[in-house]
């Protein structure tokens, strides 16, 4: 195995700055074998190429009926990587039934929907950012950016699409919180999921009594036409799905994109110039700092030749999209600079951060819309804004699937 040689790379559970692992790996190969955590054999594809030919590959598949070591038995009961394999879902559905359920909500989810809500998500902002200078004169001008501004404004566009009404809003925001938060235990983590699932049941119940011109107004509206088209459960799913995808991402994005930024004042000038973007910021952003650094899991449904290797069937199979970002091979000999004005090559994707084939991300076009607006935003109010503490000494996300910082501390 050429390309892979050398002892399997340790997934470190306890997450961490991905960018000095994954250079170290790429430069032995496109696909790297790893330790997943409990122990488990894996595989990750970090090369640009291999990762696009992976993702769009016809013998690879999602559905963790191919995941031999799961279905031999071989994965200790409360793994902690099992809820990203067996949700069930379209995250985790292939083919027709992948189709079927992308499809109701990607109707619901079209690029009209999303340009509606720019004038809500640009009064969220406005008042977000009111919320953060009021923190930082509350905290001798300093203030956590991530916790004032970066993750309430997703969520409250995530409950502004999905049409929940204000009184569940703090309640799921809290939950959603909880169901990805790795520092609290199992049992908190489960009564937070049984709380989640319960305030959607209330919010579809509200919806159900009067519609509205909201995602779950439409799924619900699938659901009641009958067939086999939706069921309830995956109503709620699909809720849950939109709830915890859209929330824990664009937040690393807006909070990896202001780092970025006051990192490279060069850049940030550029921007502000009008020379460059926002737009341009956040697609650099997803590019050089990948919110989503592995995700768990592919697995081939036969030994699959790439990048130089083979990855045996049945392998769980992390797509690396932190590394694929900075993959030299892909983006050149500067891969490792942000450069707001990179040019794209003409026809190929700047990034695969995300995602590329059937999952390709259902929310890039909110995402988008919303971090642009966001740093936007942020930057004109605030042009001097600047870290308050040195980059390297700021705490990192405790996951690997995740690729940012615990808290942003910054003076306006
Ligand atoms: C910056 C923000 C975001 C990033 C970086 C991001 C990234 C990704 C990536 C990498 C995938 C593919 C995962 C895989 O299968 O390998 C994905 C899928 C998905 N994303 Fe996003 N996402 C973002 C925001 C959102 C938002 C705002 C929503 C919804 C409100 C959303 C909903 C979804 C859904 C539903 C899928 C699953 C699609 C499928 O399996 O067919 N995402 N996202
Ligand atoms: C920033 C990146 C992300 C981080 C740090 C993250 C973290 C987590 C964590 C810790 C859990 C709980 C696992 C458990 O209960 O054992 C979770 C659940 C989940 N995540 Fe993510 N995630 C990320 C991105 C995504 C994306 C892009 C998608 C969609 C494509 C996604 C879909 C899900 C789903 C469907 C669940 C299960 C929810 C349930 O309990 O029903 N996540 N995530």
């Amino acid at each position: 195995m050429t390309g892979a040689a050398g002892a399997p790379h340790r997934l470190d559970p306890a997450g961490g700055c991905p960018h000095a692992d994954n250079a170290r790996l790429l430069a032995r190969g496109a696909v790297a074998p790893v330790v997943l955590p409990g122990g488990v054999d894996g595989m990750a594809v970090l090369g640009h190429e291999a990762l696009k030919e992976f993702l769009a590959h016809p013998r690879v598949v999602k559905n963790a009926r191919h995941f031999t070591a799961l279905r031999e038995g071989r994965i200790a009961p409360g793994w902690p990587l099992a809820t990203f394999a067996t949700v069930r879902g379209m995250t985790t559905a292939d083919g027709d039934d992948h189709r079927r359920l992308r499809s109701l909500v990607s109707k619901a989810f079209t690029g009209r929907r999303v340009e509606e809500l720019r004038p809500r998500v640009e009064e969220l902002t406005a008042g977000l950012l009111d919320d953060l200078e009021r923190a930082a004169r509350d905290g001798g001008g300093v203030a956590d950016l991530r916790a004032h501004f970066a993750l309430p404004l997703p969520m409250g566009v995530i409950c502004e699409l999905l049409g929940v009404d204000a009184e569940f809003r703090d309640r799921l925001h809290h939950l959603s919180n909880q169901v990805v938060a790795t520092d609290i235990g199992p049992e908190r983590a489960l009564a937070a999921n049984r709380e989640l699932l319960a305030v959607l049941g209330a919010v579809v119940e509200a919806r159900t009594a009067r519609p509205g011109d909201d995602l779950t107004s439409a799924l619900i509206a699938a659901r009641d036409e009958g067939g086999d088209r939706l069921s309830h459960e995956e109503l709620i799913g699909t809720l849950v799905l939109m709830i915890i995808a859209g929330h824990e991402t664009t937040l690393n994005l807006i909070t990896n994109a202001v780092r970025a930024l006051c990192g490279h004042r060069d850049q940030l000038a550029r921007v502000l110039r009008g020379e460059a973007s926002w737009s341009d910021a956040v697609e650099e952003t997803l590019r050089w700092d990948a919110p989503v650094s592995y995700f768990p899991f592919r697995y081939p449904v036969g030994d699959l030749p790439l990048g130089g290797t083979v990855i045996p069937a049945g392998t769980p199979v992390l797509a690396g999209y932190s590394a694929a970002g900075r993959d030299r091979a892909a983006h050149g000999p500067d891969a490792d600079l942000f450069d707001v004005s990179r040019p794209a090559e003409p026809g190929a994707a700047r990034h695969l951060s995300l995602g590329h084939g059937a999952h390709y991300c259902l929310g890039a076009p909110l995402a988008r819309m919303e971090s642009a607006i966001a740093l936007e935003r942020l930057f004109t109010r605030f042009p001097g804004l600047d870290l308050a503490v040195p980059e390297a000494g700021l705490a990192r996300g405790a996951s690997f699937v995740g690729n940012s910082v615990q808290e942003l501390p910054v003076r306006l």
